[in-house]
Parts: structure tokens; C-alpha cells; sequence
């Protein structure tokens, strides 16, 4: 394990993401982490990462300095070599010329650590602090036009300090220099794999859970799926998994659902039509945020009353992600933890939880999923909103409607795979803006419903481009869904990025 400490630069997960990229499993934990926490997840190295804060601030994070007795060695990076020069007698003070962008950096290829590197290297400087005074023991071995301790290390011990970012793009041998931290310093061999995640992970499971009861409320989805599939591999029939069809699914997923699961996989899977549940509720609202809310409490009723049925449940799992407990800020996990109200499930539902994927990207668990036997075009489906199709009815849902959004989904989302864009598009559906205009089919007028499509490019989800499809492919989905639809007599695509507009429109 390589622990990085996270003092909030936004390369963070990055510097993670490229030692598991170099096989070897990592970290982030928040700086809250005390020396004895350090000592029992017994790092092979230990990174202090960048940050915004200046280590000489008030609120400044630190670390307990013991972590330079362990005998480990340690990386800083940015803020993390900063606070490595000051706690060790070094000095730092706020620069006059900030330095930040792709800049020239001559290096000493001596250093162990730039094994392999030209003389000049181009690397991604983002700091306004500068160390002015080397800690006690440290030599300069990297320097800029505007940094001359742009790189450090120590005379004897595994201690390195690089004032750029070895994990960002922008520093053309950054994996080198990670590579040669991670591999010759800290001596780790690489050996971390999907599948050795998945036997550590199914030991775990069997171990926490013993004999009792686990439920996983599966919505279909990529994360549930996984984390349903990797239960039952660990713990077979004692996994109950309860599915709700809401009746805002797309055309044939429940069915694709019970059968993958249920079927393919033969688990346990309880399947709840709760359609004219949820129906009758959203009648005559029209509110996005009203709409939302009935779908969320009714989801969580649904989901009561069934887990209620059923006795002698102890654990509940989920399909959390590293990116999710990151984001919500809370003190990066364990595997498994204790919690009695997660991701909006009752309050009193007394179950200790259970989230195996809570240290993994998106992309580790769609390999995760093809690792444990998931079929790929599953595993790489696009996001799905939990209030599924009722926020892409805009305004009041009726059947009709959602009949009409569910039908102009399943066009497009044929047409973008025969045209090949499954995986270069990172969403794509249909909206219902609830317009009607005036069209012409065959010598007749119509006054009919006008269709969008929304597709769009993003990595996470919080920004995003929309997708420049080929005007050719845009030209058959449009024909296709005026002909195929008896409501649709227009359509229109969405060319608005996020922000300002959100990916959905309610
Ligand atoms: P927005 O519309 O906020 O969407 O730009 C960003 C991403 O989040 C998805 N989304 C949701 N996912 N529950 C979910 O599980 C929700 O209530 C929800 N709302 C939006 C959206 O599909 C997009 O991928």
C-alpha cells in the first residue's frame, strides 16, 4: 500500500489512480490521520500531496512528524514538499511570481528518483509559495527560471520533495518519476490486480458477515450491479437483493435486470412493481423539485415495507465509490463501516452497511464488473438518474408521456450504438419538453409534440460538452423518431454545455 494524505489539491485522486495504474494499491486518506492509524495500514511509502492552503496559514494542514521516523520513505508534492521542508527546519514564504503552467525544469539524473529523465523535462508548476531554506539534510536536485528548489532530496533517507506535479499530464515523465518512487524506492512490485482485489474483497466480505443476512437494494446500474454480483460471489444465498421498478425505467430494463441477475447470475432477487405507486403519487405535480422528492420517499417507503418482510437481515450493501465518499467530504473509509442512514434510506433502519467499491473509480469497477463475469455492453452503460424518466418528462408525468420519452430513448439509444458512439458519448436520452407545435404529415396538420435529445461529453458528470455527433447520424435519429412515435412531430438537439445548463433538465 502507498498512502497518499490529501491536503486538497485537485490531482489528488490522480496521484492514487497512477500507482494503481503502475499495479499497486493506494490510498488517500485525510490529514486527520493519526501516526497510529499510519502504522497499522503499514505503508510501503507514503506521499503528502498538493494542496491550496500555505503551510506557514493558521488553518494550514499538517502531519504528525513522526511519519519521517518510520523508516518509510516519503514523497512531497507541492504543498506536500513544503510542509516536509518545514517540518524539518526548513522555510517557507508566500513568492512574488507565482509559477504555474507547463515550465522547463532542469533536473540532476543522478537522483534515483528522475532514473531515466532528460537533463530538461517539461513539467506542470501550480504554486504561489516557494521554500526559501532547505530542511536540515536536503539537496537540491531539480531547479526552474523562477524555482531553485524545484526539486529536493535527502542526503541519506528516502525523503523526496518535487515542487511540480508528477501526476498531472501536463509533466510529460511524470510516470517515470512515480514509477521510479513507487517501484526502486519504496520497493513495490506491482502485483496489485483486479483479481487479487476480488479474492481480498470476497475474504473480507465472508469475514465481516459469518453466517447473518445481507440486503442490496439494486437499482440496475452499473455500481449496484457490481456490488451485487461481487456479494454473491462471497456469500452465495445469504445476499437478498431488492429491485423496485418504479415504472420510470427505460424500455426493457427490468426485464434485462431480472433476467442478467436473477437468471444469468442466480441470485436472489425480489422485484417490486411498484409502478402505480409511484404514479399515482406524481399525478397533477408538476415541480421538478416536488417530483424528485415524491420519487426519493417513495423509493425509500417501497424499499422499507419489502426489507420489513423480510427477517433476520443484518447488513445492508451499497455501490458507494471512492469519487462519492471523496465528494461528500467525509473521512475516507474503511471497506466496511457502520452507519445507520446512507444515500437516503430510512433513518431507523438498523443495519451495519456494507460498501466493497468504496475504495474504486468508476472505470475500476466497470473492470471490476467485467472481472467478475458481467457482460460488457452492462457493465459500460451510461448513467441512469435513480428518478429515472420522471425528470425527463418536464412538467406533469402522465402514461402517455413517459410512453413517448421511454419509445424516443430506445431510438436513440439504437442508432448511437449502430453508429458506434456507445463509449465516446458519456450520456445520451431523449427529453419531453412538454411543447406542441405545428407540423405538416402528408397533406395533413398536425399539432404534436416536440422531442430533444440531449448527448453529452463528461468525465464525472459535474461539467460537461455536449456531443458533436454527425450531422448524418443526428438526421436518422430524427427521422426515426418522427416516423416511429404517432406523438412526435419535431426535434431538436440540445448544444448547451453544463454549466450553465445541468446534463438533465429537471
Ligand atoms: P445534472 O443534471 O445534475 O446531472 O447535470 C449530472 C449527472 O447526475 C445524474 N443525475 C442523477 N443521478 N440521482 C442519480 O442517481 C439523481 O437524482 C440524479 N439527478 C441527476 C445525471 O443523469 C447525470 O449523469
Amino acid at each position: 500500500l502507498i498512502l497518499v494524505i490529501d491536503y486538497g489539491s485537485q490531482y489528488n485522486q490522480l496521484i492514487t489512480r497512477r500507482i494503481r495504474d503502475l499495479g499497486v494499491y493506494s490510498e488517500l486518506h485525510n490529514p486527520s490521520i493519526t501516526i497510529e492509524e499510519i502504522k497499522e495500514l503499514d505503508p510501503k511509502g507514503i506521499i503528502l500531496s498538493g494542496g491550496p492552503r500555505s503551510v506557514y496559514a493558521d488553518d494550514a494542514f499538517t502531519v504528525d512528524p513522526a511519519v519521517f521516523d518510520l523508516g518509510v520513505p516519503v514523497l512531497g508534492i507541492c504543498y506536500g514538499m513544503q510542509l516536509m521542508m518545514q517540518l524539518n527546519g526548513g522555510e517557507v514564504v508566500a513568492s512574488n511570481e507565482k509559477e504555474s503552467g507547463a515550465t522547463d525544469i532542469k533536473v540532476n539524473t543522478e537522483a534515483d528518483i528522475f532514473k531515466g529523465l532528460a537533463t530538461s523535462e517539461t513539467v506542470l508548476m501550480s504554486h504561489s509559495d516557494k521554500v526559501t531554506k532547505l530542511a536540515d539534510g536536503f539537496e537540491v536536485i531539480g531547479e526552474t527560471e523562477l524555482c531553485a528548489n524545484a526539486a529536493v532530496k535527502h542526503i541519506e533517507k528516502p525523503f523526496y520533495g518535487l515542487q511540480f506535479h508528477p501526476e498531472a499530464k501536463h509533466t510529460v515523465n511524470g510516470d517515470t518519476v512515480l514509477k521510479n518512487y513507487i517501484r526502486d524506492i519504496c520497493n513495490c512490485t506491482g502485483e496489485w490486480t483486479m483479481e487479487n482485489f476480488i479474492d481480498i474483497e470476497v475474504e473480507k466480505i465472508r469475514e465481516t458477515v459469518g453466517g447473518k443476512q445481507v440486503l442490496c437494494a439494486m437499482s440496475g446500474g452499473v455500481d449496484s450491479s457490481v456490488t451485487a454480483v461481487l456479494l454473491h460471489r462471497a456469500i452465495g444465498d445469504q445476499l437478498t437483493c431488492i429491485f423496485v421498478d418504479h415504472g420510470l425505467l427505460r424500455k426493457g430494463e427490468a426485464d434485462m435486470v431480472m433476467e442478467q441477475f436473477g437468471e444469468g447470475f442466480n441470485m436472489n432477487i425480489i422485484k417490486i412493481d411498484a409502478q402505480e405507486r409511484f404514479l399515482s403519487k406524481l399525478a397533477g405535480v408538476s415541480d421538478p423539485e416536488q417530483k424528485r422528492k415524491i420519487i426519493g420517499n417513495e423509493f425509500i417507503y417501497v424499499f422499507d415495507d419489502e426489507a420489513s418482510k423480510l427477517e433476520g437481515i443484518d447488513y445492508l450493501a451499497q455501490g458507494t465509490l471512492y469519487t462519492d465518499i471523496i465528494e461528500s467530504g467525509t473521512e475516507t473509509a474503511t471497506t466496511i463501516k457502520s452507519h445507520h442512514n446512507v444515500g437516503g434510506l430510512p433513518e431507523d433502519m438498523q443495519f451495519e452497511l456494507i460498501e466493497p467499491l468504496n475504495t474504486l473509480f468508476k472505470d475500476e469497477v466497470r473492470e471490476l464488473g467485467v472481472e467478475l463475469g458481467i457482460p460488457e455492453h452492462l457493465v459500460w452503460r451510461q448513467p441512469f438518474p435513480g428518478p429515472g424518466l420522471g425528470i425527463r418528462v418536464l412538467g406533469e408525468i402522465t402514461p402517455e408521456k413517459l410512453e413517448i420519452v421511454r419509445e424516443s430513448d430506445w431510438i436513440l439509444r439504437d442508432e448511437i450504438r449502430k453508429a458506434g458512439l456507445e463509449r465516446d458519448i458519456w450520456q445520451y436520452f431523449t427529453v419531453l419538453p412538454n411543447i406542441r407545435s405545428v407540423g405538416v404529415t402528408g397533406d395533413y396538420r398536425t399539432y404534436d409534440y416536440t422531442i430533444g435529445i440531449r448527448a453529452v461529453t463528461s468525465i464525472d458528470g459535474m461539467t460537461s460538452e455536449f456531443a458533436r455527433i454527425d450531422w448524418e447520424v443526428l438526421e436518422k435519429i430524427s427521422k426515426r423518431l418522427v416516423n416511429e412515435s404517432k406523438h412526435i412531430n419535431r426535434v431538436v438537439y440540445d448544444i448547451t454545455s453544463k454549466p450553465p445548463a445541468t446534463i438533465e433538465w429537471e
